[in-house]
């Protein structure tokens, strides 16, 4: 079992007891504060009784959004791992295959579509997740697969796609555009993208105005709807975000990231923890051209 399997499946157990206030049971003890998480101290407490709750993970509506609008992208194969034929990255791809099937397992116990991923820290690699999971996810044949950047400040999910930024979220939050001009298809079938638009200094207030809800409502058809996001460390977008999602995907970076701080961010969600995806495990340098782990 790996490492990310092993995490998911803990923190759906949490998820189970927790409601709408996980405190999830793989938290650490006093003495473990303060110490990097890593593969071998990550709490890994699997409960197979483990089901979302009803309330903290809803039905989604049946619904649709309006026809996208067919841009070109130029994925970028050194980031996109499955699209990536060198062999080098054999082992993070299945990873990411694990975690889809984890997924699946705590969706099987109880319905749920919309992923956000988070992470305590800038730069943990929460945009290489969402772009690299929403891709496993569509490669599940007759799956189809919303991925949404939420990270209005600094969006950069459309560099991974080789997509446009704009018209995006930002652009339909503010009101100047409407949802059929920022859903974008491209080339990797099944796979559409709402790229984050204009960056915004005003993320919060876009985030709270009700749109963003109402959106993701009317993306009922989608198999799966993962969401990225900018990290806890300075802004409360992701908090926010999680509002309008039915879990959070936690990614942490391996030997980093404190246990103390992990366990801070997962009390700012009003969702469920569903995961945590333990990343960069081998300490790879933040250009993530050389070894990939996730
Ligand atoms: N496991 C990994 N292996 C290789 N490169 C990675 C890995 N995780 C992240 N990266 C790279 O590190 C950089 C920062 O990651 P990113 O996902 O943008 O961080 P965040 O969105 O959390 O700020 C990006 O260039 C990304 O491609
Ligand atoms: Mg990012």
């Amino acid at each position: 079992m790996s490492r990310i399997f092993g995490s998911v499946s803990t923190s759906a157990g949490q998820a189970a007891t927790a409601g709408t206030n996980p405190t999830p049971a793989f938290l650490p003890t006093r003495e473990q504060l303060h110490t990097p998480v890593t593969a071998e101290n990550l709490p890994n407490a699997e409960d197979p009784t483990a089901v979302l709750t009803e309330q903290s993970a809803p039905r989604v509506e049946s619904s649709h959004l309006p026809e996208s609008n067919g841009r070109h992208w130029m994925p970028d194969s050194s980031r996109l791992l499955f699209l990536n034929n060198t062999g080098k990255y054999v082992a993070a791809i299945e990873q990411f295959r694990s975690v889809r099937s984890r997924l699946w397992q705590i969706r099987q116990r109880q319905p749920f579509s919309k992923i956000l991923v988070s992470s305590a820290r800038p730069r943990e690699g929460r945009t290489f997740v969402s772009a690299n999971l929403a891709h496993a996810l569509v490669r599940q044949k007759g799956k189809r697969v919303l991925l949404v950047d939420g990270d209005l400040r600094n969006p950069t999910l459309h560099t991974y796609l080789g997509a446009s930024r704009e018209p995006g979220l930002s652009n339909y939050l503010a009101a100047n555009v409407n949802s059929s001009e920022i859903v974008q298809n491209g080339s990797i079938r099944d796979l559409s993208f709402i790229p984050g638009g204009a960056p915004s200094s005003d993320a919060a207030e876009l985030l709270s105005n009700g749109r963003l809800e109402e959106l993701l409502k009317a993306c009922g058809d989608y198999d799966w709807i993962v969401v990225d996001s900018p990290s806890l460390a300075t802004v409360c977008d992701a908090s926010i975000l999680s509002d309008s999602c039915d879990g959070v995907l936690l990614v942490v970076e391996a030997a980093r990231t404190s246990v103390e701080l992990v366990e801070r961010a997962q009390h700012e969600f009003a969702k469920p923890i569903l995961g945590v995806v333990l990343n960069r495990l081998n300490g790879t340098a933040n250009n993530g051209q050389t070894k990939t782990t996730a």
